[in-house]
């Protein structure tokens, strides 16, 4: 092989990456320009996710409607948003609602409010949800309500009142950020989980109700968004590549990776998205087709962690 056959390889390589970056910048600014003057409603925009799909939205354009518990968050956010504004770009200022999801009685209150000021919502993004771990057995029926409440009972409530004014115009797009844990049970996340599959089992269903009517319905299921405060520590020449290359396996998809998905998932109408690395979307695949094996494989993690000896 000669010396032009093996400088070939990088070459190509080369190019490849190349045109993925310039496919990624492109379809990014497609993305935004999808939104513009759009009216998006995102629960919890305080948090990680949340507060990274508001900086999305807010640089593409949209009519912000950014909803959350606490009102000192949502003023700061406010505030960072529009400290950022390009004015090379149409952004609008956002409206800041407080919405505790879990109080259900307050929801169809919030809706009419954010119809009174805009006249309708283009796009609802459901990213607000409670988390808990703990032995289904130590968590008290209380804390399983309040689960249910606030992931499930509060976003199908909220997109409820919403719907109808949807229907209505015929378009508009219902983005449900769930977890991959809608698609598979793991101990010590009862509640959590069992809210998950019940959100996405209501928005596969009304998926097809609404289709006909243009409505648009998106599931988002990341398996595990990293944490802020985690960052990728220093080490060798060998560990660092292997975190580069397996970054997402050991600290998460970081937030903004999520947060342009959802972009993403709104621009090219997606129905489903898993954002998940080769190892948890194997276990749904495992879940379906033999489950006995996912079973026995997650009630052995189970043993190990809670230490219990082996019978006989
Ligand atoms: N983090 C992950 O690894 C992961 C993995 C897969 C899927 N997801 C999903 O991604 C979405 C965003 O997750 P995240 O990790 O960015 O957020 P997060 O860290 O789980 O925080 C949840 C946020 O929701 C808020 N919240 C809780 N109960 C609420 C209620 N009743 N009404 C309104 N807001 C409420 C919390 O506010 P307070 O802080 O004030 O309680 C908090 O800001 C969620 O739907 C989550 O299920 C997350």
């Amino acid at each position: 092989m000669g010396i032009p056959a093996l400088l070939m390889l990088p070459l190509l390589l080369l190019g490849i990456s190349g045109l993925l970056f310039i496919y990624q910048e492109v379809s990014n600014l497609w993305s935004k320009s999808a939104v513009q003057n759009k009216v998006v409603v995102i629960t919890d925009a305080v948090s990680g996710l949340g507060k990274e799909c508001a900086r999305v939205f807010h640089a593409g354009g949209a009519r912000l409607v950014l909803c959350g518990k606490n009102w000192e968050r949502l003023q700061s956010l406010y505030d960072a948003l529009i400290s950022v504004a390009d004015p090379s770009k149409q952004t609008f200022t956002p409206k800041l609602v407080l919405l505790d999801l879990s109080d259900i009685s307050c929801i169809q209150d919030v809706a009419k409010e954010v119809l009174d000021c805009y006249g309708c919502v283009d796009i609802l993004i459901n990213n607000a949800s409670m988390k808990v771990k703990g032995q289904a057995h130590k968590i008290s029926l209380e804390l399983d309500k309040k689960i249910m409440d606030a992931n499930y009972f509060g976003p199908i409530t909220l997109t409820k009142a919403l719907l109808a004014n949807m229907i209505s115009r015929r378009t508009g797009q219902i983005v449900l950020v769930n977890d991959i844990q809608g698609k598979l049970g793991i101990p010590f996340r009862t509640a959590y989980a069992a809210a998950k599959h019940a959100a996405l089992g209501f928005f596969d269903c009304l998926r097809a109700e609404v289709e006909e009517y243009d409505v648009i319905v998106s599931t988002v299921s990341p398996s595990f968004i990293r944490s802020y405060h985690v960052h990728p520590g220093q080490g060798n020449w060998e560990a660092s590549i292997w975190k580069f290359f397996f970054r997402r396996l050991t600290y998460g998809v970081h937030p903004v990776d999520v947060a342009e998905e959802v972009m993403r998932t709104v621009r090219r109408k997606k129905q489903e998205v898993f954002l998940a690395n080769p190892i948890p979307k194997a276990a749904v695949y495992l879940r379906t087709f033999f489950p006995e094996v996912f079973f026995a494989v997650v009630a052995c993690g189970v043993k190990e962690k809670l230490n219990v000896p082996e019978e006989g």
